[in-house]
């Protein structure tokens, strides 16, 4: 395998070694192609991305990514809605389920759902104009977007308990019409059973009754905010991994951001990306270390080995090198 690694900014530069001692502490064959990408490279170069980096990325089988830092500056593209669009990554998958020894909000932790947030159009469109007195983003939805991202879903609901919950705004928002309508033909067709809610009500029914849902599938912001949301059912930004697949290329990072607050610290939690490592490996078929994984960080989480946000003593490369160290002697 080819693996692009993405470090980005801030703890990107932190959480990404972590998960990468981890890999190769299973020396497996693969070639590491490191890409600098982000603010710190705009900085440097005046560019954040470049059509080479792009390139780059193509050409290998897929992408381990940190976080990249977005500056409030109007001439600033965002280098991931660059990419999602370049790879044509239409389906961001973001599973929550609770981890070992660890408390979200509830007592209970029998629930495990999994977002899966169009990734291409819908509010993050790109397409802005962008004025003194009036700015305007436009919302885009597709036919073709809705049923890529509804047939995806439909899948992954299929291999679950075959449970899918549309969420949509589409009461106030008529392009949002489009995406309900072909969600639920979609869902019709495949035979999965299928309820759809308005995106604030379904917020409140998320966070108060996790264990309720399976596969919920909704547009680009909608996604985005409801899986940062979901963080605080399992503990924290830190411990959501994610995934972004299209036809050719697929892409894996944690859900959170380059946290700006704690960068330079050794402090972040590294679980999001070694989690998002998992799901790469469980990507490319290599389930048996998958479950290796999955089991290094189960323990490592019951032997109470984590970082501050979790109420550990822990830095992020000590928690790399136990879970790593686990790897290599097991
Ligand atoms: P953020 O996710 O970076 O941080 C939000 C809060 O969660 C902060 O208090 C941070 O310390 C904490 N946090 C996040 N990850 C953590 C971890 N692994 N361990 C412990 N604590 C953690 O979101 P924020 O602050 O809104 O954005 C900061 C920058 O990141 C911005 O420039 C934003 O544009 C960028 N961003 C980049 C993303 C990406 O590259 N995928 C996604 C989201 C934001
Ligand atoms: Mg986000």
């Amino acid at each position: 395998m080819k693996l692009a690694v993405v470090e980005g900014d801030g703890i990107g530069k932190e959480v990404i070694p972590a998960a990468v001692e981890i890999l190769d502490a299973f020396e497996m064959d693969i070639e590491k192609v490191p890409v600098e990408l982000g603010y710190g490279k705009w900085e440097r170069t005046g560019s954040a991305i470049t059509d080479e980096d792009i390139e780059t990325l193509k050409e290998c089988d897929c992408v381990l990514f940190g976080a990249v830092t977005t500056p409030p500056d109007p001439n600033y593209k965002s280098v991931l809605l660059t990419i999602r669009k370049e790879l044509d990554m239409y389906a961001n998958i973001r599973p929550i389920r609770p981890l070992p020894s660890v408390k979200g909000i509830h007592e209970r932790n029998d629930f495990n759902f999994i977002i899966v947030r169009e990734n291409t159009e819908g509010l993050y469109s790109g397409i802005e104009e962008i004025g003194d007195e009036v700015s305007t983003t436009k919302r885009v939805i597709t036919r073709k977007g809705a049923k890529r991202i509804a047939d995806y879903a439909c899948k992954l609901a299929n291999n679950r308990m075959k449970k899918l919950t549309i969420v949509h705004k589409s009461n106030v928002m008529k392009s949002d019409k489009l995406f309900l309508d072909v969600c639920r033909e979609t869902a019709t067709d495949t035979g999965i059973v299928h309820r759809d809610e308005l995106v604030d009500s379904f917020a409140y029914n998320l966070i108060t009754s996790p264990w309720n849902y399976d596969v919920i599938v909704t547009t680009n912001l909608f996604g985005d905010i409801l899986s940062d949301m979901s963080g605080a059912l399992v503990g924290g930004l830190g411990l959501l991994p994610s995934a972004n697949i299209g036809d050719k290329y697929a892409f894996f990072e944690p859900v959170h951001g380059s946290a700006p607050d704690i960068a330079g610290q050794n402090k972040a939690n590294p679980l999001a990306t070694i989690l998002s490592l998992k799901m790469l490996l469980e990507w490319h078929g290599d389930i048996a270390e998958a479950a290796i994984l999955e089991e290094a960080i189960d323990s490592a989480l019951n032997m109470g080995i984590c970082t501050p946000d979790l109420g550990g003593k822990y830095t992020t490369s000590e928690v790399g090198n136990i879970i790593a160290k686990y790897i290599r002697t097991r």
